[in-house]
């Protein structure tokens, strides 16, 4: 059984097993590092040249993988018939769609820089190739770079490096990868999102790195080989970066213009969607819940942030009581104005940068990944499983972790399987969450680790 959160594809157990295998003979992922981050890849200056231009039968449009090849070639049919990014672009055309553009005032959704900036792989006129059509969605080139530059060298047999000298954006370091797949999975100043466009009728965005490049239908294989040539991070490495680069993103989006909302309001796409929206009998605020503030306050949407706080405080332990006090801080400024909350927010990206400085070259041990995943139980159990975003986070979380202790202590995921189950179908509808349920699941959660460490 597959716990698939956003109700599509059945794929967790199975990506489980698929990477345990991958595991057998995992490695830690060598930073590059402290050069500067990439551009992403709409602001790197090669021309996209089009789909149809990778999808040629001898290059990535195989119908079926080749067996001579070290990649599968045959990617473009892969997402074009089951990633849902070939259908972003279609999305735009739906009936929804034209109602939110409706609602908005902004004309016709598939001819809309608002949307299309993460609806389709989105760069100025003069970067466009000729076989570029905007209808092909979030394309190849949306994450693998424009190709002009790199499609000639690259069918030559270079490596995965001299292909990223050529202009092909760096994806197998969770760090970058994290970074790109959150502009659109987040929204950023790039891309922007607000509170205007979710009342309009988007739905809210969540991510976690490790759990959406599961579901992504593979159009890579992580065997041996891949490993020979890529560098690779196993699920609980991929967990901790994706949490640390959502809050680093976060934290940005606080710190950007974007907060700045005209009027006596801030921008409310930073807090948490719960906190104004949520059935309001039977009472369910309980003690711990929302932080440091009490009942009754809007609170900013701290989810990643009280992830990261675990993964600080597991990994980079000297940096954990810096970042409590400056997550309570944060909570606190954002009870008084935006410039505090600016101020706030960065003196938490200074630890962020920090937190990732000190994990990039480490890898996580199955005691480690334990010990992030009773900081999880126990924090959901005190009251951050409250928020029902939040406690999706944990659930991700948990699974990641799960994945990589799994494959080598079966009978730990043979025991936490239930507890995984129940978890899963508290998650199952926003609007019938129950925080009680969630803490109910947690707590089973901490006895079978408790169980395990006598
Ligand atoms: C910051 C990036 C971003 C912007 C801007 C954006 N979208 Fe989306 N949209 C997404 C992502 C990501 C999803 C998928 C969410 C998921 O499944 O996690 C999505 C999902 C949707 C869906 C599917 C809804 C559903 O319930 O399945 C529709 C429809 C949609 N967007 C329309 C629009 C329209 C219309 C606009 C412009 C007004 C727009 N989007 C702007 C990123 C964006
Ligand atoms: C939503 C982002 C996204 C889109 C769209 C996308 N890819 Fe990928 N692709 C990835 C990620 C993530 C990886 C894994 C990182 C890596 O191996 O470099 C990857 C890996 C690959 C690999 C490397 C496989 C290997 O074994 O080294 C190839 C080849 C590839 N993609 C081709 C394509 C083609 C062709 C398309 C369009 C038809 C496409 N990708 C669309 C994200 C994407
Ligand atoms: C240019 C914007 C963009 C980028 C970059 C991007 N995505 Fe997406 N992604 C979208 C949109 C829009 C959708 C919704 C498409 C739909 O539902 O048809 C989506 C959907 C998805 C889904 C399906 C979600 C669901 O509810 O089933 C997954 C999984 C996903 N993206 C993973 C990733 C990963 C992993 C990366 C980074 C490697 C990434 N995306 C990068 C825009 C983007
Ligand atoms: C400070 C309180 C507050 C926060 C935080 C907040 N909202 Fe809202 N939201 C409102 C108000 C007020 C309205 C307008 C209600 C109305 O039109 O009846 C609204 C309207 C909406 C609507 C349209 C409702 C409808 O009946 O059509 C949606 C959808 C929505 N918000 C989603 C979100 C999401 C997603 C988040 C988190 C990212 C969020 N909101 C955060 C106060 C908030």
């Amino acid at each position: 059984m597959g716990h698939d959160v956003n109700g599509q594809i059945d794929f967790h157990r199975l990506g489980g097993v698929l990477r345990a295998l991958a595991l057998l003979a995992s490695m830690s992922v060598t930073g590059q590092g402290i050069a500067a981050p990439p551009e992403m890849p709409w602001n790197m200056p090669a021309e996209h040249i089009g789909v149809a231009t990778c999808a040629g039968s001898n290059c990535h449009g195989s119908a079926r993988p080749f067996d001579d090849s070290p990649v599968l070639q045959n990617e473009y049919f892969t997402w074009q018939r089951k990633d849902a990014h070939s259908n972003a672009y279609k999305l735009l055309l739906t009936p929804e769609s034209k109602r939110m553009a409706a609602n908005l005032g902004i004309g016709k959704p598939e001819e809309a820089t608002e949307c299309l900036t993460c609806h389709s792989d989105y760069v100025p006129e003069s970067k466009r190739g000729r076989r570029y059509s905007l209808s092909e969605g979030v394309g190849c080139e949306a994450c693998h770079g424009g190709a002009e530059d790199y499609l000639g060298p690259h069918v030559t047999g270079n490596s995965h490096q001299e292909n990223i000298a050529d202009g092909l954006y760096p994806l197998v370091d969770p760090i970058d990868r994290a970074r790109l797949c959150l502009n659109c999975h987040m929204g950023s100043t790039d891309k922007p999102i607000d509170h205007r466009m979710m009342g309009a009728g988007h739905p809210p965005l969540e991510f976690e790195l490790d759990t959406f490049t599961n579901i992504q239908p593979p159009h890579f294989r992580v065997d041996a080989d891949y490993k020979r040539r890529k560098p690779y991070a196993p699920p609980a490495k991929t967990w901790a970066i994706g949490q640390l680069i959502a809050a680093e993103q976060f934290l940005s989006g606080l710190r950007s213009d974007r907060m700045k909302a005209e009027g006596m309001f801030p921008e409310l796409v930073f807090y948490d969607c719960n906190a104004c929206h949520h059935p309001m009998r039977p009472p369910r605020w309980s003690e711990g819940a929302g932080g440091p503030l009490g009942p009754g306050k809007v609170r900013l949407a701290d989810a990643y942030l009280v992830m990261s706080g675990h993964v600080i405080a597991a990994l980079a332990p000297t940096l954990a009581a810096s970042w409590q006090s400056a997550l309570d801080a944060l909570h606190f400024a954002s009870q008084r104005s935006v410039g505090a909350i600016q101020s706030d927010a960065a003196a938490l990206a200074g630890l962020v940068a920090q937190a990732l400085d000190r994990l990039r070259d480490q890898s996580i041990s199955d005691a480690q990944a334990i010990d992030l995943m009773r900081r999880i139980a126990d924090s959901g159990v005190k009251g951050d499983a409250a928020d029902f975003t939040a406690a999706k986070q944990m659930f991700y979380g948990l699974e990641a972790l799960l994945a990589q202790v799994g494959a080598s202590d079966k009978a730990l995921a043979v025991r936490l399987n239930p507890p995984m189950d129940a978890l899963f179908k508290t998650l199952d509808a926003q609007a019938q969450y129950d925080p009680s349920q969630m803490r109910a699941g947690l707590k089973q959660v901490q006895q079978i680790l408790a169980q395990k460490a006598g």
